[in-house]
């Protein structure tokens, strides 16, 4: 029965009883009660999109099952979950082919197919792409005020990228589509006092610590940091690793 309360619902997953909270995807209530469900475009941070179709699961509610996404697909009372059936793992290895001609340079993509005794694909590759166009990298860039990237193209040709394929005035070189992209394709580069990101046709000046020297951070990222923190910019002058040695100095017993 569903707890009006706090919003608890039950529902099975392979007969197992679990519980989720309503709004909840059951991707992630799958993955909290321990049950393995291959995912790439997921993160919890953003709202899911359900581009890379890997997170399909068998549903079934009073008398109907069907085949769907897990991550857009939300948890609901006396909802039956089946992981693994026949008929989920051969759309899976479909979906597996597809990825791989569409990336056949992502590692993350190979070993995955790999897992599914898929190492080949009849489908046509893309020969050095690296990019499953799940767009995770423009969600969180929205997800972060920023919002440089979106979608150009189409079919085939659609790809994430900045406006126009130029350096974009609103980038600002964070990273967090570099951190959250599933197949390591948007590569940051910091080195000789600039952070270089050749997907986004960025280069940006990185900001020397006070106190170790090294350039951790660029100048805009942080102007904007503090100014959403109403900080003074001088409270960010030391990188993460010397602003955590000062703080445990000032707790070290005498
Ligand atoms: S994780 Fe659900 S479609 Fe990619």
């Amino acid at each position: 029965m569903a707890d009006e309360k706090c919003n608890v619902v039950e529902f099975k997953v392979q007969g197992q009883i679990c519980q989720g909270t309503l709004g909840e995807s059951l991707l992630s209530a799958l993955r909290r009660h321990g049950f393995e469900v291959p995912s790439l475009c997921f993160h919890e941070a953003v709202s899911s999109y359900g581009a890379c179709r890997l997170c399909l699961v068998e549903v079934k509610k009073g008398r109907r099952s069907k085949l769907t996404t897990s991550c857009n697909y939300p948890v609901q009372e006396g909802l039956e979950v089946q992981l693994d059936t026949d008929e989920v793992v051969r759309h899976r290895r479909i979906v597996l082919q597809l990825l791989l001609a569409a990336a056949p340079a992502a590692k993350a993509v190979r070993d995955l197919a790999a897992r599914y005794g898929i190492e080949e694909t009849p489908f046509v590759p893309r020969p050095e792409e690296d990019c499953i166009q799940c767009g995770l990298c423009i969600r969180i860039c929205e997800a972060v005020g920023v919002n440089a990237l979106g979608f150009a193209g189409r079919g085939v040709s659609k790809h994430a990228t900045t406006p126009y394929e130029e350096t974009s005035a609103a980038c600002v070189g964070c990273g967090a589509c570099a951190d959250v992209c599933p197949t390591g394709c948007v590569k940051v580069v910091d080195a000789d006092g600039f952070r270089t990101i050749e997907r986004w046709h960025l280069k940006v000046p990185l900001t020397l610590c006070k106190t170790c020297g090294r350039g951790f951070a660029p100048e805009v990222h942080l102007t904007r940091m503090a100014g959403q923190a109403k900080l003074e910019i001088a409270h960010l002058a030391n990188c993460p690793k010397c602003r955590g040695r000062a703080f445990a100095a000032e707790f070290r017993l005498p």
